[in-house]
C-alpha cells in the first residue's frame, strides 16, 4: 500500500490559437489516493490525454492547481518541476518512445542513471528487467522487439527509478487483445510491486476494468463512473 496522494483543483485547459480556442476541460476537482489504481475513460478527443499531460506537469494548466502529496506542482519553477519530473513522475505512452537504435537494456538503463550511481543504475535495470520477463531479450535492438516486448520495456523504463505516480496513456492501444491483457497484467503487478500510485487513461473500457476506479472524461468534467 502507498500514501501517494493527487489532487486537482479548478484545473482548466484551454488551448490557444488563431482560429479559435480549444477549451478542453474546466473547473476540474478531483482526487485520486494512491491505493486506488484509477482509470479515465472517454471518447476521442475529449481531452484524456491533455489531462493526464497536465497531471504530469508535461503541460501547464490554463488555471488551476495540481498537487502530488500537498505540494502544489503549478507553483514550481522550471528546476523544480524538472526535478518532480525527474524523481517522482513516469510515463508510459501508445507509441513505446523509445530510442530505437540502443538496446532493450540501455533504454532502461538511461532512465535509471538519470537518478543513480553507474552500478546502482546497473543493478536496478537488470532486475526491472528480471520483473519484465525480458532478460532473454534484453540486448536486443528496440526496433526490433515486438510490440508487446517494446511496452513492457517502456514500462521498465518508468519504473526504475520507482516514481510516485505512474502515467499511462492508452498503454494498450496499439496491441492486439491478447498482449494488451499481459500488458495490463504487468502494469498492475509491478504497480503494486513498486508501490506507486497508477492513473491510466483509454478509450477501451475491459482494459479500463482492470482498475479499482473508473472516471469518464466528458462535457470537460471528470465523472465516476457510475455518475456519467
Ligand atoms: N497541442 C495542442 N494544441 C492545440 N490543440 C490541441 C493540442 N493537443 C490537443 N489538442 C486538442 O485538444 C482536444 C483534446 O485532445 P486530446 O489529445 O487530449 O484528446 P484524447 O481524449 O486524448 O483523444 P484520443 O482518444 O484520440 O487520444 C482535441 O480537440 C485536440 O485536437
Ligand atoms: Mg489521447
Amino acid at each position: 500500500m502507498n500514501n501517494v496522494h493527487v489532487e486537482v483543483k479548478q484545473l482548466s485547459k484551454i488551448y490557444r490559437s488563431p482560429g479559435e480556442d480549444i477549451k478542453v476541460f474546466s473547473g476540474v476537482d478531483w482526487t485520486a489516493s494512491g491505493e486506488k489504481t484509477v482509470a479515465i475513460i472517454g471518447e476521442s478527443g475529449v481531452g484524456k490525454s491533455t489531462f493526464l499531460h497536465v497531471l504530469g506537469q508535461l503541460t501547464p494548466p490554463t488555471e488551476g492547481s495540481v498537487c502530488l502529496n500537498g505540494s502544489d506542482l503549478t507553483v514550481l519553477d522550471d528546476n523544480e518541476r524538472a526535478q518532480v519530473l525527474k524523481n517522482d513522475i513516469a510515463f508510459v505512452f501508445q507509441f513505446f518512445q523509445l530510442f530505437n537504435d540502443l538496446t532493450l537494456r540501455e533504454n532502461i538503463y538511461i532512465a535509471a542513471r538519470m537518478n543513480y550511481s553507474e552500478k546502482e543504475a546497473m543493478e536496478r535495470t537488470d532486475s526491472v528487467i528480471d520483473d519484465l520477463g525480458l532478460s532473454h531479450r534484453k540486448d536486443h535492438i528496440a526496433s526490433l522487439l515486438s510490440g508487446g516486448e517494446k511496452q513492457r520495456t517502456a514500462i521498465g523504463r518508468a519504473l526504475v527509478k520507482d516514481p510516485a505516480l505512474l502515467l499511462a496513456d492508452e498503454p494498450t492501444g496499439n496491441l492486439d487483445e491478447r498482449h494488451s491483457e499481459e500488458i495490463m497484467d504487468l502494469l498492475l503487478t509491478l504497480q503494486k510491486k513498486r508501490n506507486c500510485a497508477f492513473v491510466m487513461v483509454t478509450h477501451n473500457r475491459a482494459m479500463a476494468e482492470c482498475c479499482d476506479e473508473i472516471y469518464r472524461l466528458e462535457h470537460r468534467r471528470l465523472h465516476p463512473l457510475e455518475e456519467a
